[in-house]
């Protein structure tokens, strides 16, 4: 039996996709057959909830059976004594995954945009780390400074040290490597020079902290638009009168490259069993 994979979408960058990664991700698997446990860490937004809630009324009002994942919201622990509450939050995560795991081919887990130790735990618990990333120095910032003439990527910093600690400390305790995909978000169509720079660093970075790079999504209105009917763009479906658009067959390509890159081995045992 293979393990059940768990994917932590993460990024301590406030407003890099995740959540709009993590439901695309979601929709993918399930739009694919996959069985899928969904996690939800940001008990402050929980837009990651919000969708899935949408989704289940819209379901309703429209009269169709959308596939939906189990979802668990996990909020932190309100101990006084940080230590304790942190050891409480790691273990309301492992108790959520093992739950989970039981009816669930893969989980998803979206993390809050900043360091709490839900995320923590929920990094050390990964098989995949995916990482959105907007081109943008900025976002950037987080995995590595950058020499200011050269563009080169400089010494990692706070997020890419975190993974690194995530990673040894998986392969210590449970003799497992994790795999780190850095996803690219609200690419736009032409190319500026700042991109390019992005886009270079990221892939002379990528071979240095042992990153994968996938091209990800691009700036498009489809991402976001369906959130009130929890919809995406993997649930329209083609009109007598209508197809789709161009924009529309372009990104729902992205959603599958974006769920292929995960290089999940159930995946493909699905794929060949459908
Ligand atoms: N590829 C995209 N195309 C268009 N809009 C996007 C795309 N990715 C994200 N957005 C929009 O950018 C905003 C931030 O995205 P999102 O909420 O997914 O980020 P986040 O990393 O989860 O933020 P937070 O750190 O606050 O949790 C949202 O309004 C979302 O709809
Ligand atoms: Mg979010």
């Amino acid at each position: 039996m293979l393990p059940v994979p768990v994917i932590v979408v993460g990024n301590e960058k406030g407003g890099s996709g995740k959540t709009t990664v993590a439901i695309h991700l979601v929709a993918g698997l399930l739009s694919a057959g996959m069985r899928v446990g969904a996690v939800d860490l940001d008990h402050r937004q929980r837009s990651f909830s919000h969708f899935f809630a949408n989704r289940a009324q819209w379901a309703e009002r429209a009269g169709r059976a959308f596939p939906l994942p189990k979802l668990v919201s996990i909020s932190p622990s309100d101990h006084e004594a940080r230590s304790l509450a942190e050891v409480e939050d790691a273990r309301r995560l492992v108790s959520a995954i093992g739950e989970l795991s039981a009816e669930s081919d893969a989980i998803v887990i979206d993390c809050p945009g900043a360091d709490t130790a839900l995320g923590r735990a929920a990094h050390a618990n990964a098989s995949v780390i995916v990482t959105p990333l907007n081109d943008s120095f900025v976002d950037f910032d987080l995995l590595a400074g950058v020499d200011p003439e050269t563009y080169e990527a400089k010494a990692p910093s706070i997020y890419a040290e975190f993974v690194w600690e995530s990673r040894k400390r998986h392969m210590i305790e449970k003799r497992k490597t994790i795999d780190w995909l850095v996803v690219r978000n609200r690419m736009s169509s032409t190319e500026t020079r700042n991109q390019r720079r992005v886009s270079e660093a990221l892939t002379k970075l990528s071979q240095r902290i042992g990153f994968r790079l996938a091209p990800g999504l691009s700036e498009r209105v489809i991402y976001r638009e369906l959130f009130p009917k929890g919809l995406t763009v993997l649930d329209l479906i083609e009109g007598k009168t209508r197809g789709l658009t161009m924009s529309q067959v372009a990104a729902r390509a992205e959603v599958r490259g974006l769920v292929a890159a995960l290089r999940l081995a159930r995946l493909s045992k699905v794929a060949a069993a459908g």
